[in-house]
């Protein structure tokens, strides 16, 4: 079956400084990817719940919210709080994942598991009933700009053959180019950060990126 397709720009590669008009950029995207990062699951900082509860409020493209933290489980409530629609952590975490996938649906939202380049699908796998999205990791997580690794496809087809239904998001070095590939493999959510920000219209990049991703389904 065909698969929804949604592109997810990350305002990670947005300026900081222009939240309001940065979004205004992309408002024909179908989500917005909110990269947040502890500086101890990943080496960088970037933004908390105060910083999304505040574009919350100017903004009505729904949250996908990549929590790149070692211990979702105690702030997945203040993300609920903040206009998180999905809530996503990864498996490498220091929480119990089946009480913070459990936590994010008893607060009413979405819940998304993502693994890393090298972790094993059957990290998301045995938790696939219970969840909305599983995100593939298409580099380290930590930087925007990186490339991507099409050696994480395989993991793609596999999460897919299991599981037709389920949205699989793709996240790190997403371009027009890329996001074939990605496609191909059975992914159908796909973040792109530099690709949609550092291009000269963001809207015409979003329009390029799914009629891409659409063609190679
Ligand atoms: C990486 C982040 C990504 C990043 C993607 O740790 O999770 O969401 O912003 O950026 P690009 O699309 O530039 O690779
Ligand atoms: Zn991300």
């Amino acid at each position: 079956m065909k698969n929804d397709i949604k592109i997810s720009p990350s305002i990670l590669a947005s300026d900081y400084a222009n939240l309001q008009s940065e979004l205004e950029r992309i408002s024909t995207s179908d989500l917005i990817h909110v990269d947040v990062m502890d500086g101890h699951f990943v080496p960088n900082i970037s933004i908390g719940a105060p910083v999304v509860a505040s574009i919350k409020k100017v903004c009505n493209v729904p949250f996908d919210v990549h929590l790149m933290i070692s211990n979702p489980i105690d702030y997945v409530e203040d993300f609920a709080n903040a206009g998180a629609d999905i809530i996503c952590f990864h498996t490498e975490c220091d929480s119990d994942v089946e009480k913070t996938v459990d936590k994010i649906i008893s607060l009413g939202k979405k819940p998304a598991l993502a693994i890393k380049p090298a972790t094993p699908i059957d990290d998301v796998v045995k938790y696939l009933d219970k969840l909305s999205m599983v995100l593939v990791m298409t580099v380290e997580p930590g930087f925007g700009g990186q490339s991507f690794m099409e050696s994480t496809m395989p993991k793609i087809e596999a999460i897919r053959k299991i599981n037709p239904d389920i949205d699989i998001e793709v996240d790190g070095g997403i371009n027009p180019e890329t996001i074939k590939i990605a496609s191909r493999a059975g992914a159908n959510v796909f973040v792109a950060g530099s690709a949609v920000f550092k291009s000269e219209n963001p809207a015409q990049t979003i329009a390029l990126l799914k009629k891409n991703a659409a063609d190679a389904q």
